[in-house]
């Protein structure tokens, strides 16, 4: 079927795409972070175990919905539903979806902003520029929105060339580049003093603390929004998969990508945390708790690259750029969301949709930085913490419950039409109509009554 839409030119594409849109900083910003403030290893634990049994199992509900219904996410649950009320209920997620993907948005535009300063200042420290390398790492409103600005334009100058020129050129490229700096930079970081205390940090757990309600809500947040899960960003890529695939397995895959770069990440945060102590740069208060939790890495990192001389504004350079890309990979999957809706529902043009969400978007963020102190952590903890996996809830109640099975089954079989006699379809369905959504409530139930 020649389709209008766009759709991925290989399986490679979309998995780079896919795993673009994962990685991103989630996980070199989030998850480490979040690892280094909630005891190290036990977090790594609980966010392996949630991302595997409850992330995993819904990144299929989305890809698979997705993939059937060839369209965003309003049009799609309205498309599996049977009746009025589960067309109704289905509009209002997919639309709660956008929403919550565009204030996603309006926050990582910030942080991802902040990543773009510090990469530019490395250049400028490089030309020895130091003035205007100290104000492109200081706090300040005018760096945060230029930056954020910079950000915005490039993410709304990708989305506007279209799926295959622009997102998937574009992750095919990056993806691999993000992938060898970590390592290289994971590598470094072994050699130095103190790197030994943040990996048995990050290794050794401590279960007891890996049963506290609030670490698991957050690991359970964490995965979420490592994935991109809830907010219909998976179901759109999925909507642009070839029904040659066979989705289990690509999900599977980039599932793993996602994860394993998160661990990576872990084994250079929190090296480089316990070498900048050993340094003697402060990182935790008084009463053992981290210092400034959104600004860590850049409060801990650009220490730790000053003490290496000249090699540290190279390794500074490759870090922050690293993170820019990342992010960018990440942010075009956000902006995508809200602008497929648009192009689809309301039959504006691409370039136009684009421009005008991104730009409702970069005010949202605008206000954000005018009231930071109040605003940006709600935003962080409202989106990724509450509704991501209160929309994955919603997903897998469609898929297990309000999908009819066959359809299911014939959707899962194209691209592997052995698919119902393996292990998958065996498992999987069952899974996300009674285990994944009773976990998801449970663990909100017991971080609200605990
Ligand atoms: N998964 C991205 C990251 O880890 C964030 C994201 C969330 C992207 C929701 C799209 C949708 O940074």
């Amino acid at each position: 079927m020649a389709s209008p839409r766009g759709e991925f030119s290989s399986r490679l594409g979309f998995i780079m795409a896919a795993a673009g849109s994962a990685v991103g900083l989630g996980n070199i910003w989030g998850f480490p972070t979040q690892a280094a403030s909630n005891g190290g290893a036990a977090f790594l634990l609980v966010y392996l175990i949630l991302a595997f049994t409850l992330a995993y199992p819904v990144l299929m509900a989305e890809l698979i919905i997705g993939r059937h219904a060839h369209a965003n996410a309003v049009n799609a649950l309205r498309l599996i539903s049977p009746n009025r009320v589960t067309r109704r209920i289905g509009t209002a997620t997919g639309i709660t979806g956008f929403i919550v993907a565009s204030f996603i948005l309006s926050f990582y535009a910030i942080v991802a902003g902040w990543m773009l300063a510090h990469c530019v200042a490395a250049v400028s420290e490089l030309f020895r520029f130091n003035g205007l390398a100290e104000w492109l790492t200081e706090f300040s409103f005018a760096r945060n929105l230029g930056f954020m600005l910079i950000f915005m334009a490039l993410t709304v100058g990708i989305i506007s060339e279209g799926v295959q020129q622009g997102i998937e050129r574009w992750s095919s490229r990056l993806m691999p580049m993000l992938l060898i700096s970590l390592v290289l930079l994971v590598l470094y970081v072994f050699t130095l003093e103190g790197a030994m205390d943040g990996l048995r940090v990050y290794l050794l757990p401590d279960f007891e603390r890996a049963l506290a309600p609030d670490l698991i809500l957050n690991a359970l947040g964490a995965a979420f929004f490592s994935l991109s899960l809830g907010v219909g960003t998976m179901l759109i890529y999925g909507s642009y998969i070839s029904d040659r695939e066979n989705l289990p397995v690509v999900g599977g895959l980039v599932t793993l990508v996602d994860i394993c770069i998160a661990v990576l990440a872990g084994f250079l945060v929190l090296p480089a945390m316990y070498v900048a102590l050993h340094n003697g740069v402060e990182i935790f208060t008084a009463t053992g708790e981290l210092i400034s939790e959104d600004t860590l890495i850049f409060n801990v990192l650009p220490r730790l690259f000053d003490t290496m001389g000249l090699a540290g504004v190279v390794v500074s350079l490759l870090f922050f750029f690293l993170m820019s890309i990342a992010a960018l990979t990440s942010s075009i999957s956000m902006l995508e969301v809200p602008v497929a809706y648009t192009i689809e529902e309301h039959g504006v043009g691409r370039k136009r949709a684009v421009v005008v969400i991104g730009t409702l978007i970069a005010i949202a963020s605008t206000v954000i930085l005018l009231n930071f102190e109040a605003l940006f952590g709600l935003v962080v903890a409202a989106t990724t913490r509450y509704s991501q996996p209160l929309l994955g809830f919603v997903f897998c109640v469609y898929v297990g419950w309000i999908w009819h099975r066959d359809q299911l089954l014939q959707e899962v079989r194209k691209g592997s039409d052995r698919v119902e006699h393996g292990l998958f379809w065996k498992i999987w369905p069952g899974y996300v109509r009674v285990v994944c959504p009773v976990i998801i409530l449970l663990i909100f139930a017991q971080s609200l009554l605990g």
